[in-house]
């Protein structure tokens, strides 16, 4: 998608689709209280353009509702599409990140190639405070996301992207900031398209070895250093939880580790980035139901999220040091799997107790945890689909989060301010570690059905210690079931944003 900034009044735009975005400003509740639409551009044109569908009553400006008119008088654009945010307390940023989304996805299947977006631009009298710079970054963001639809295989595929969409920024805005905000916008909204596109991905096409390629060449494009090792390097470093993991799949594992190193600054701290790369979860030996395993191919989202992240990081340059690993492997059963009972030992020297071997992520993120910190990361945040029990917790509307250090969790709690992704902090606690306690070993991989998420949690704990660490868990949120009006079912991406946010935290 070509993208281009305007500071041309929207109502003299040359276009095939002019995009406003409107709210209800109506404040009574009850029967008789109408909806009260009102355009967010102080464009008089545009206003006097759509006041006939907005008076009627039949537009409610809803959240992402949106109402299409062709040759609308007083405008060179041969359509105007309004897309609602809802009610005025519901028009935030994020709303009109959606907003962009639902633009395009309005025009996508319509085989209409180019749209304009109109910032929103709303009168002093509304009171809204909706900053011009963060409105066209999270435009940007929107349309992207908007634009990505999973259907990659279908023979019978008709490509209708959006070839062109054009931001019109009131001529008013600072030209250079908006244009700034807007190109990051881009980049990260491509960034999480890219993490979405691998999750997309079905397990025989992306295997570890294929992820491994993948990032190599996103590292390549971007200018980031990359490694890509497998089986020798996991047993040369005595990876022993990463590699009970793989040793069942005739596919060998990857580690995946990308390097961001910006000059001139050469202290301050390292942020690790662990994602769990498990491209096909079949729960090996301790088997899943049938149901729903195919869903499973998603089971490396976390690791997307990081690659995802890496990519954005390279573009956007902050300057702090940051360290992605990816974690790669296919959970398979076979005669060479692991088994429950089976001990291994993991790169940190810890013994672990195999209860169940679809608890397999953990194991992988150990390794991956010790390593990061061998590399000299001094802050981590790990992401990772690891546990039903988190989707029962949150279900799919919250991701949980976890931490040992409440100033990094902060950070990243303000970074979802700026992402707009949601996040619940859950606990951690002794007590907890208590039931991962292994008679034989160390530590279990399983601590049973109550509390499953912060167990997991836990065992993740155990290999952070002491160093600042955030635990991510997006099993709820890594698959979206239906499809939305800003957003195609399928992969979603999430953790992208928050991740690079929370990393732009650490700059110096
Ligand atoms: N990848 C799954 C977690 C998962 C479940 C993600 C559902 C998305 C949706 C993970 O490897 C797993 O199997 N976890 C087990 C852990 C259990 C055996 C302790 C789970 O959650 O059931
Ligand atoms: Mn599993
Ligand atoms: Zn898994």
């Amino acid at each position: 998608m070509r993208t281009d900034l305007s500071f041309t009044p929207p109502s003299q735009i040359e276009t095939e689709l002019l995009a406003v975005t409107a709210i209800d400003t109506q404040t009574a509740k009850g029967p008789d209280a109408k909806p009260k639409p009102v355009l967010l551009t102080s464009d008089e044109a545009v206003r006097a353009a759509a006041a006939a569908v907005l008076s009627t009553g039949e537009y409610k400006a809803g959240s992402n509702e949106a109402v299409l008119l062709h040759a609308p008088a007083g405008l060179t654009a041969k359509r105007l599409l309004i897309v609602g945010l809802g009610k005025k307390s519901k028009a935030t940023v994020h709303a009109v990140r959606n907003a962009a989304g639902t633009a395009v996805r309005y025009t996508k299947p319509r085989a209409i190639r180019e749209l304009v977006f109109a910032l929103p631009d709303p009168s002093a009298d509304l009171g809204l405070s909706l900053e011009p710079v963060t409105l066209a970054r999270a435009s940007a963001e929107g349309a992207f996301v908007g634009d990505l639809d999973p259907d990659t295989y279908r023979s019978d595929r008709k490509d209708v992207s959006v070839q062109s969409f054009t931001l019109a920024a009131p001529p008013s805005a600072d030209q250079a900031t908006i244009r700034t905000a807007f190109n990051e916008g881009v980049i990260i909204g491509e960034s999480q398209n890219f993490a979405r596109s691998l999750v997309n991905e079905p397990g025989n096409k992306l295997t570890p070895t294929v992820l491994g390629k993948r990032a190599a060449q996103m590292a390549s494009e971007t200018g980031l250093k990359s490694e890509v090792y497998s089986t020798d390097k996991l047993h040369e470093l005595k990876m022993g939880a990463f590699w009970s993991v793989s040793q069942g799949s005739a596919e060998p594992p990857a580690l995946i580790v990308l390097k961001y190193e910006p000059v001139g600054v050469t202290d301050g701290p390292i942020l690790g980035l662990i994602g769990k790369g498990i491209t096909f979860d079949t729960g090996g030996i301790s088997i899943k139901p049938a149901d729903n395993m195919e869903k499973m191919k998603y089971d490396m989202a976390g690791g997307a999220a990081m690659i995802g992240a890496m990519r954005a990081i390279a573009l956007l340059k902050p300057k702090v040091r940051v360290i992605g690993i990816v974690c790669a492997a296919e959970n398979m059963p076979d005669g060479k799997a692991q088994k429950p009972g089976d001990v291994q030992t993991a790169m940190s020297g810890k013994t672990i107790e195999i209860i169940n071997t679809d608890a397999e992520g953990r194991l992988v993120l150990a390794d991956g945890i010790t390593y990061a910190r061998r590399l000299g990361a001094t802050h981590l945040i790990d992401a990772a689909t690891l546990t039903g029990a988190c989707v029962v917790a949150l279900g799919m509307i919250t991701a949980g989060a976890f931490s040992n250090d409440d100033a990094t969790f902060e950070k990243f709690q303000s970074a979802l301010a700026t992402s707009g992704e949601k996040f619940w902090r859950m606990p951690l606690a002794d007590e907890y570690y208590d039931m991962i306690r292994s008679d034989i070993g160390d530590i279990k991989n399983t601590g049973g059905r109550w509390g499953g998420a912060i167990t997991a949690a836990e065992f993740l704990h155990a290999f952070a210690e002491d160093t600042p660490w955030i635990h991510l868990d997006i099993a709820g949120l890594a698959w979206i079931e239906e499809n939305k009006p800003f957003i195609a079912k399928g992969p979603s991406g999430v953790g992208v944003r928050s991740i690079l946010e929370w990393v732009r935290r650490y700059e110096s």
